[in-house]
């Protein structure tokens, strides 16, 4: 069957703001449809960003338009009151006549007003009037007025007035009196939204231009680094084994730098974990196969074993059963190994055991005894009865035999003091044993570690297992292993297990 596009159909999700692709599939052919970069912008944080950056700042300008339109009436209507000033005071010392018919007109004209008077004292003089001033509303003096009074009506005119008449007065700046305009408020309106306009375009304009320098410096210093970030984490996620693929952090000091170093170390321990995941999984399939092997030839070694028990000669007497224990023990191992594949220990089976014959049978296994300069002491009472898996705590021991043994066997000074010693305490209601041997002592920098599966171990053809199994048999009972003490003199381990008294 050839291969068709519907059969490759691939979920290429999103890799970044700026370029997300996404394929979809019908039942026939498959379809990329670019996304328009515009819906991106729309969708990503950038056209929030740009969004909300327009909007706060139009909110800010509002917040500066309001007292500003109250401002610029009063000077509208100071201006108005000054022309009326100018105009007046020439006219003022000719005493008593009125204005002519063309001079009260153009007096009107100028000032945009219905009538224009002058009080001094008690004296009040019409400078200009018009044939019909109508009915007066609002009187507003200038100077005197608050500034919320004079906020709200400069909103009231704007948003209401056009056929409204007001009067405004404020001291004439020659003289000691008062300058009175009447006017229709249409004009004053007329201005005030030629204002608002100029000043919305203003803010539309610096609105515009904050919001693309915010958006652009936003852009450059989160949003693009977040999409670096992802599109990594992508890639990464897709081939996590590649070291080529763990981020460079860019060495910036703020809290995106931070991430990218959080990131990048992250990565690093997952690619060790991964490793250390692939080691096992590789060593646990050995594992298998030289155990599957070494069952069978453990059987034979059994059978001949069993048959040299039939021969009567004292020393095969003596070792035989001892032989075929140990053989017996291998055997049993192979099949927890067989067991190992669920990854963790069976739970111990609890019976009480002697811990003096377990400890002794350690001894005969590492076979300390029979080596010149090794001394081997088991110190442990006789009588000595615990609740335990003695398979397991045998195993425990002997790891921890075996490793105190070869450390001294590094050192081949003849004169050398090579003893280990097993000695056991009861405090209370738990046991305290101990392993002690007059190696060399672990390095410090070795100690953290020495418990965890492939980390202790510095030997050499080890697998770094021996004290990470212990520590988990020795938990399993409910109790713990500790290194105790480690230096030049040797080192000691302990083991504490729950202990009651029959
Ligand atoms: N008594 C000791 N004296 C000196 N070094 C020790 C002693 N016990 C453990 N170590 C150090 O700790 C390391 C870890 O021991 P562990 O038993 O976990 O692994 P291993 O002995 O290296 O390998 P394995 O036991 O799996 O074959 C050893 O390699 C050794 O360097
Ligand atoms: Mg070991």
């Amino acid at each position: 069957m050839s291969q068709t596009s519907s059969e490759n159909k691939t979920d290429l999700s999103p890799t970044n703001g700026a370029s997300k692709v996404a394929v979809l599939a019908d039942d026939d052919n498959s379809r990329t449809v670019s996304k328009s970069v515009f819906q991106n912008i729309a969708q990503g944080l950038s056209g929030r960003l740009l969004v909300l950056t327009i909007v706060f700042v139009m909110i800010a300008e509002v917040l500066i338009f309001v007292p500003s339109v109250a401002n610029f009436r009063n000077v509208w209507l100071q201006n108005h009151l000054d022309t009326a000033e100018t105009a007046s005071i020439v006219y003022l010392d000719g005493a008593d006549f009125m204005l002519s018919e063309k001079a009260q007109g153009d007096l009107l004209k100028a000032t945009q007003s219905l009538s224009v008077s002058i009080s001094e004292g008690s004296v009040k003089r019409l400078m200009a009037s018009s044939p019909t001033v109508g009915m007066v509303g609002e009187r507003v003096t200038l100077g005197v007025m608050q500034p919320f009074e004079s906020l709200k009506s400069s909103l009231s005119t704007l948003f209401f007035g056009g056929e409204r008449i007001y009067q405004v007065s404020g001291p004439m700046k020659s003289r000691d009196s008062q300058i009175m305009l009447v006017q229709e408020d249409k004009y004053l309106r007329a201005a005030l939204l030629n204002y608002a306009r100029n000043i919305l375009l203003i803010s539309l304009v610096i609105s515009l231009i904050t919001a693309g320098l915010v958006f652009l410096a936003l852009y450059w210093l989160i949003v693009r680094p977040i999409i670096k970030l992802s599109s990594n984490m992508d890639a990464f996620s897709q081939n996590p084994e590649n070291a080529s693929l763990v981020y460079q952090p860019t060495g910036r000091g703020d809290e995106i730098g931070v991430a990218e170093d959080r990131l990048a170390s992250l990565q690093k321990d997952l690619q060790t974990t991964l490793r250390q995941k692939q080691h096992l999984a590789e060593l646990g399939l050995a594992v298998s196969k030289i155990n599957h092997d070494l069952r069978n030839i453990l059987a034979s070694a059994l059978l001949f074993s069993d048959r040299l028990a039939g021969i009567a000669d004292p020393t095969v007497q003596r070792f035989a059963p001892k032989l075929v224990k140990t053989i017996d023990r291998a055997v049993e191992y192979t099949r927890s190994v067989l067991d190992y594949g669920k990854a963790k220990e069976s739970p111990p089976q609890l019976r009480i055991h002697k811990l003096h014959q377990v400890i002794a049978d350690v001894g005969e296994t590492l076979n300390v005894e029979q080596q010149a300069n090794f001394e081997w002491k088991n110190e442990v009472p006789k009588d000595l009865e615990i609740l335990c898996d003695s398979e397991q705590i045998f195993r425990v021991v002997l790891n921890l035999g075996r490793n105190a043994v070869q450390a001294m066997e590094t050192d081949d000074a003849s004169s050398l003091v090579k003893q280990l010693t097993v000695s056991s305490a009861i405090q209370g209601d738990h046991l305290e044993l101990r392993i002690s041997d007059t190696g060399p002592g672990i390095p410090v920098v070795q100690q953290p570690k020495l418990f965890e599966a492939f980390q202790g171990s510095t030997k050499s053809g080890s697998t770094g297992l021996g004290l990470a199994i212990a520590a988990e048999l020795i938990n399993a009972h409910g109790g713990k292993i500790i290194l105790e003490r480690s230096d030049q003199r040797g080192s000691t381990f302990m083991i504490i297990l729950p202990y009651q008294k029959n």
